[in-house]
């Protein structure tokens, strides 16, 4: 049997087309606030991004099944020299809406993978004391329960959800350090000008939290990669994505065709609240790079 996909281009606060407590698994990485190389300006403020997060956090609440699991794949953001602690408040927003904070693992990119800035250089430069800037080379996946899940009954229709021990064990899934090789946003991928996560990260956390059959979410959607692996682990699944400019490459993404050759159905629509974010997100950042140069020169 088919699975099917639901993609809402519109603000996922309001995800209204989920039934109370259909949701198995959440996966997502929300905008990294306004980082200067991905979101320059998205947000008038902190206090707005974490509203933002307030509102996602109370729909999870009411969308997911009892007991099961949201995940955020997030880091903190540095703007203009100031860190802000994302991953912390990510977790008290959802501690708060009343979710348990059940563990968390870092995901750890290949060292050559650094996307910003070499921070360290300051060191090399001034080879004393207080000079020190670590690279950043990680990102966090922060894992929330929506209270206590009730363990089914193990019977031969659950074969099809076994997980892999061979893959768990080569995989090393079993620490909380993760190494992952990440997406580079480069000019010509389907990701470009997207924070996209690697499909390594969907794969395992729908693997490890949900069955085959059930529903994945998530409403931060990007290019759709949490939508193209449910699809292919035979889970349905949700997507909410604010930007209607990124339509063209979910789609592509997901793998959709108007004549479909399998059983699954996709399902797209458009609400009043989608907006038109790339083009102009892209020219800020255009913007911030010839800044960034011209300082180096
Ligand atoms: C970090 S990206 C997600 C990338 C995704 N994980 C992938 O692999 O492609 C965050 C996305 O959230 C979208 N977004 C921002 N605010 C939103 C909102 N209120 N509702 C829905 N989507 C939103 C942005 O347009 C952006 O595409």
């Amino acid at each position: 049997m088919g699975t099917w996909h639901k993609i809402i281009f519109g603000d996922c606060r309001y995800m209204k087309e989920i039934p109370n407590g259909s949701v198995h698994l959440m996966i997502t990485s929300p905008p990294y606030f306004n980082a200067p190389f991905d979101y320059p300006g998205l947000f008038k403020d902190y206090d707005e991004f974490l509203d933002l997060m307030r509102g996602v956090a109370k729909e999870l609440r009411r969308v997911l099944a009892p007991g099961r699991i949201a995940c955020f794949v997030t880091q903190d953001v540095r703007i203009n020299g100031k860190l802000y602690p994302v991953v912390a408040d990510i977790n008290r927003v959802m501690m708060e809406e009343g979710f348990t904070y059940r563990d968390r693992i870092i995901w750890r990119k290949p060292e050559g993978y650094i996307r910003i800035s070499r921070r360290s250089g300051v060191q090399i430069q001034h080879p004393y004391p207080m000079y020190f800037y670590p690279d950043n080379i990680f990102e966090e996946i922060l894992i929330l329960q929506n209270g206590k899940y009730k363990y089914p009954k193990i019977t031969p229709e659950f074969n099809s959800s076994k997980i892999d021990i061979n893959e768990f064990n080569e995989g090393k899934w079993y620490l909380s350090v993760w190494d992952i090789t990440n997406v580079l946003p480069l000019k010509g991928r389907v990701e470009e000008g997207i924070a996209a996560f690697p499909e390594e990260i969907p794969r395992r956390l729908i693997k490890l939290f949900s069955f085959v059959g059930e529903t994945v979410l998530d409403p931060f959607l990007g290019s759709g990669t949490t939508m193209k692996v449910a699809r292919q682990l035979n889970r349905n699944s949700y997507g909410y994505e604010i930007d209607l400019e990124l339509k063209p490459i979910i789609l592509e993404k997901i793998g959709y065709s108007p004549h479909p050759l399998t059983d699954d159905s996709i399902e797209i629509y458009e609400r009043e609240d989608a907006r038109r974010l790339r083009t102009s997100l892209q020219k800020k950042v255009e913007k911030q790079r010839s800044v960034v140069k011209k300082t180096r020169t």
